[in-house]
């Protein structure tokens, strides 16, 4: 038993002095390491040995799930080597003064998962090493600096980060160095400009744009027609969007729409240039997508405005639905009855031209259909309301004619006038529709005083109708009174007795 004891107090005892020598040691070193930040926590010595492959997305790209932050300090280094650096919630502070000391040593992989920085600086020596780098979910004051030449880094990640393109180096080639980069993944942020210097080096390159919504198509389209478009990939394709300006179109708007569009724009500009006559580059733009059971149409709007044409194009590209060809020469719409390419279209602003009638739409596939037809500014001087006559039972369509000049008389007043107040609801400004030579607007036509000279007229006939009964009238009573005469006195008055003798007196007698 003593024994015993003398032995496990001997064991306790080195036990004892071997902490009491090794403890300092271990101290020591933490201390080397705090000094240059001595409030900041120290990196975590606890790495798990685990394959770091998993983490590697697209082979390249190191990121760690939320799930894996380290617990008790910011950053821990995994992987084989100790290669890889993963740091969850960091600040500004501890960007400046501990970071560089955990990416010294040979590290090839950084990811730092919610990062609220003021500023990253790219082109601080201590990143030049990295083949990965990735600051993701977090907040990102500005990005400033270049990264330099010969950087190897091949993946870059700087997703969702409240970035914008003011918050990029004001260099006009932010990623220009990055010889080796083949994935970019910016996305989650609000950035203006596409990073087109990327796609001007003739290599291969993965880029996330999604969640972008205010990238120009425009940028999107250089990048996607530049020499090989194979070389550009676009990660999560379908769920990245470009703002397509449309201040030239129809609208002084821009529309979110998917980077598809571009390639159904591509298509479309062909069929655009096919539009007849030639070479006058009218803008051809994908309206909206219809579906009809299994079939999906791209509806086309087509801009041909202000292009001196003296006729209205033909050959539209096929699904044209609207078209714009305001402030032009056009004299006539007779290509609407007679092209089949007006068969779908239901919105015309035909603004601005010199037409004069709307007789040759009578019948067409158009006037039956019509959403939209802006005639406005144009020179109408009579409304063949019949040619649009049952289209405004329902309240859809809608009908513009102001800036026309009508030739106004009494059946104006008595046909146009009412028609116009009738159909109030499709004809916006019916209120406007002015009359030539300063006769004021129709919907203010009095009919007394259009109409002077017919009534004039009418009264006459009522003179000679009153004439000719009152003629009748003493017609039938110098009749009676030459009978009355005939019979009491025996012999006719003056003319009857002057009168020759009839077959039917003979008759008579
Ligand atoms: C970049 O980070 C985001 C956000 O954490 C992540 O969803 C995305 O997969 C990462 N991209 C790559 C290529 O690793
Ligand atoms: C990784 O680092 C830890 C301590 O920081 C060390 O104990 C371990 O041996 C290192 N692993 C490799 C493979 O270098
Ligand atoms: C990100 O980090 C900041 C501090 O650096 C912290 O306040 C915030 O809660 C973190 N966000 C998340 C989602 O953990
Ligand atoms: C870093 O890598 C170089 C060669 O690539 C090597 O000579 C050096 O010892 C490494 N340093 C550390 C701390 O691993
Ligand atoms: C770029 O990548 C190639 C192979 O992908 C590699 O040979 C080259 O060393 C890399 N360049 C740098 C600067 O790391
Ligand atoms: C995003 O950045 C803007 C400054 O550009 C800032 O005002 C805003 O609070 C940030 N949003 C978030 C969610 O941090
Ligand atoms: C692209 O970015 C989105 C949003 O950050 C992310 O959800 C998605 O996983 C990324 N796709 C790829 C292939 O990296
Ligand atoms: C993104 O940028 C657009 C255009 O600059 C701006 O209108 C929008 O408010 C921004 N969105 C966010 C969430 O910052
Ligand atoms: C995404 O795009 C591909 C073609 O790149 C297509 O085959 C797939 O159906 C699309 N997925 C969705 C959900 O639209
Ligand atoms: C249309 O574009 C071509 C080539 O850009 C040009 O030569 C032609 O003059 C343009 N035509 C009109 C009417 O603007
Ligand atoms: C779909 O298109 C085909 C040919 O283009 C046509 O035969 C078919 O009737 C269409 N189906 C529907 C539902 O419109
Ligand atoms: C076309 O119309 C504009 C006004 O819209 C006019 O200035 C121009 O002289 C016209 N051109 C021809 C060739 O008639």
């Amino acid at each position: 038993m003593e024994r015993n004891r003398i032995y496990v107090d001997a064991v306790l005892w080195c036990a004892v002095v071997y902490l009491v020598t090794h403890l300092p040691c271990i101290e020591m070193r933490v201390d080397d390491l705090e000094q240059p930040a001595p409030r900041e926590q120290p990196p975590a010595s606890t790495a798990r040995p685990e394959p770091i492959d998993q983490h590697l997305n697209m082979g390249k790209c190191f990121h760690m799930p939320r799930s894996m932050c380290p617990t008790k300090a910011v950053c821990t280094t995994l992987g084989p080597g100790n290669m890889s650096v993963f740091c969850c919630d960091m600040d500004s502070a501890y960007m400046k003064d501990v970071l560089p000391l955990i990416i010294m040593q040979n590290k090839t992989n950084l990811h730092v998962l919610n990062a609220s920085i003021d500023e990253l600086d790219v082109s601080t020596s201590v990143f030049r090493r990295l083949s990965s780098m990735a600051f993701t979910d977090g907040n990102i004051g500005k990005i400033i600096g270049q990264f330099p030449k010969h950087s190897p880094i091949a993946c870059l990640n700087i997703s969702n980060n409240n970035l914008t393109t003011a918050k990029l180096p004001s260099s006009q080639r932010p990623f220009a160095y990055l010889f080796n980069l083949t994935v970019l993944d910016a996305s989650a942020n609000n950035l203006t400009e596409f990073p087109l210097s990327l796609v001007q080096s003739n290599k291969k390159i993965d880029i996330n744009l999604s969640g972008n919504n205010y990238l120009p198509c425009k940028h999107f389209q250089k990048a996607m027609e530049t020499n090989n478009s194979s070389l550009v990939h676009f990660l999560n394709y379908n769920k990245t969007f470009c703002a397509l300006d449309l201040s030239f179109n129809w609208f002084k708007d821009i529309k979110i729409v998917p980077i598809d569009h571009i390639r159904i724009q591509k298509e479309l500009n062909v069929s655009c240039r096919d539009i007849k006559p030639a070479n006058i580059n009218c803008t051809c733009v994908p309206e909206r997508l219809e579906v009809t059971g299994d079939n999906v149409t791209n509806l086309v709007a087509v801009d041909c405005s202000r292009r001196q044409l003296k006729e209205m194009p033909t050959h539209l590209p096929p699904n044209t639905v609207k078209l714009n060809v305001s402030y032009n020469n056009i004299t006539s719409l007779q290509a609407i009855a007679s092209d089949t390419s007006y068969d779908h279209l239901r919105r015309l602003i035909v603004e601005h031209n010199d037409i004069t009638n709307i007789l040759e739409l009578e019948g067409t596939k158009f006037i039956d259909h019509f959403i939209l037809f802006a005639i406005g500014y144009n020179k109408l001087n009579i409304i063949h309301t019949y040619v649009l006559s049952n289209r405004f039972v329902t309240t859809g369509p809608t009908f513009s004619i102001v800036g026309n000049f009508i030739h106004c008389d009494c059946n104006t007043a008595k046909t146009l006038k009412p028609w116009l107040l009738e159909n109030f609801k499709n004809i916006p400004d019916y209120k406007n529709l002015a009359c030539k030579d300063d006769m004021g607007l129709v919907v203010e036509l009095v009919e007394s005083r259009v109409c002077h000279t017919p009534t004039d007229w009418t009264d006459y006939i009522y003179y000679i109708i009153g004439l000719e009964v009152l003629v009748l009238v003493l017609l039938i009573s110098k009749v009676s009174y030459d009978y009355w005469v005939f019979k009491t006195a025996g012999y006719l008055p003056w003319p009857a007795n002057k009168m020759p003798r009839l077959p039917c007196d003979w008759l008579c007698e």
